[in-house]
């Protein structure tokens, strides 16, 4: 058996192994097996869901064996699906987990008593660490059950769709709008009881090809383009309370905008004209403007603050998403205080969105080590105290842009390994979710 203690002493990952040995029933008599049969397995206690166990069959010599689990004394027999086997119980209590090999000579089983209790030592929940503002999980509509179901509902009061509220899937051609997928995360989270900021009406990365060539004149574009904000917004009106109306206009390293679809068939105010699309579909949504890089490219902070300015005047914004993708070296304290300078003395909300910090921006290793593991847990403290230190009324959220570091949308955009986010693979939190806590703690 051995206990595996996080550094922060907040959490504890239990790992318990044990094995038996195969004997033959009559060792005259039965030749030996080419391997020898061990048959054993490893058992994680959820730290999300404590009656949650997950269970590794480590057996060896058993390959073409049928084996099967029992997670109660007496209770059905499941059969191992070669990988982790999950089992969730009802109830607190101690239960007898049995595996079962059927061996020629006969069964042979491992089997230990593990306790699961309705309040083990659970880690604080990042939702619980402050009344202040709310804490995002940017979710995929195949990625809300089993374990990722428990850390959302658990630590999460806010959700946005990684992909899946974009015009390319939520549009995919003219006249027809497929929200099967956006309507299965609202749905998820108002069941649960979550904000859900939505995420993105206008981005020029994800426009469908109809859009892109579009055959009517810039005035039935236009007009196109209102009624796709007015059917969406109409739609989620009441459950998702924010937008991001227009993402990412701005060119990087310059006050230029880009010179997308929508500003040369709409014209230069193209942002105004659908932010005023946006206020008159859904009067009581809050309207974001949301870009990446306005901590360090001064700018692109510069235009961005001119558009905001100038939706401002005609009331037509209400908050400023800051996209976090940042990595443990850059940008500074320093940078990130400046949009939260700006967007204070805006009298704005403030979202620190996409958060995801990277580990290996210079590709120099090849494995998730403690040092670096130490980086991100202080770049992560760093950027939610920068957050909390501001006032109250220009708190929004902060949403992690992805849940495992397997899942980061970084590892295709770099082509590099990364471990930027704050589960690992193993839905285990990392050091960088303690610094989350502990920015947060009195
Ligand atoms: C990314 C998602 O993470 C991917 O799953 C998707 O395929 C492409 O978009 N800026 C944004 C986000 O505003 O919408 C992007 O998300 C990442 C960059």
């Amino acid at each position: 058996m051995k206990y595996l203690l996080n550094l922060g002493g907040i959490c504890v990952l239990l790992v318990i192994s044990f094995t038996i040995f195969a004997c033959s029933k009559d060792d005259d008599s039965t030749p030996e097996p080419p391997t020898p049969i061990i048959v054993s397995f490893d058992v994680i206690i959820s730290q999300q869901n404590s009656l949650r166990v997950t269970v590794n069959n480590t057996s060896t010599g058993v390959n073409g064996l049928n084996s099967y689990w029992q997670f109660t004394e007496n209770g059905p027999v499941v059969s191992d699906q070669a990988g982790p086997e999950m089992h969730l119980y009802d109830a607190a209590g101690e239960y007898l987990i049995t595996l079962t090999v059927e061996a020629p000579d006969g069964d042979i089983q491992a089997s230990e008593i593990v306790t699961v209790t309705d309040d083990n030592e659970m880690h604080p929940a990042l939702k619980d660490a402050t009344d202040k503002f709310s804490v995002g999980m940017a979710v995929q509509s195949n990625r809300m059950d089993g374990q990722h179901g428990d850390i959302l509902v658990r630590e999460f009061n806010n959700l946005t769709a990684e992909y899946e509220m974009k015009m390319n899937i939520m549009y995919p051609s003219e006249g027809n709008y497929d929200f099967t997928a956006a309507d299965a995360i609202v749905d998820y989270g108002v069941t649960n009881d979550m904000d859900i900021h939505g995420h993105t009406l206008i981005w020029h990365n994800a426009i469908p090809d109809w859009v892109d060539n579009f055959s009517g004149t810039d005035q039935e574009f236009e007009d196109m383009i209102e009624d796709y904000i007015t059917t969406v917004m109409t739609r989620y009106a009441g459950e998702v309370r924010s937008w991001d109306v227009v993402n990412e206009a701005i060119e990087d390293g310059s006050n230029q905008l880009r010179n997308s679809v929508f500003r040369q068939r709409m014209g230069d105010d193209y942002i105004s004209k659908c932010y005023q699309f946006a206020r008159n579909a859904d009067p009581d949504a809050l309207l974001f403007y949301n870009d990446y890089n306005l901590t360090f490219d001064v700018g692109k902070q510069a235009a961005m603050f001119d558009i905001v300015d100038d939706l401002a005047s005609q009331n037509l914004i209400d908050g400023v998403g800051a996209q976090m993708h940042i990595d443990i070296f850059f940008p500074s304290s320093a940078q990130i205080q400046s949009v939260v300078d700006g967007t204070v003395s805006r009298g704005l909300k403030m979202h620190f969105a996409e958060l995801d910090v990277r580990v290996n921006p210079n590709n120099d290793i090849t494995s998730f080590t403690e040092a670096r593991a130490i980086a991100q847990q202080n770049k992560v403290r760093e950027v939610v105290e920068i957050y909390d230190a501001m006032p109250d009324v220009n708190k929004f959220a902060i949403t992690i842009w992805g849940m495992r570091d397997t899942e980061t949308w970084l590892i295709d955009f770099w082509g590099q390994p990364d471990w930027p986010l704050l589960y690992d693979v193993a839905f285990q939190p990392k050091r960088a979710h303690t610094g989350f806590l502990e920015a947060l703690e009195d």
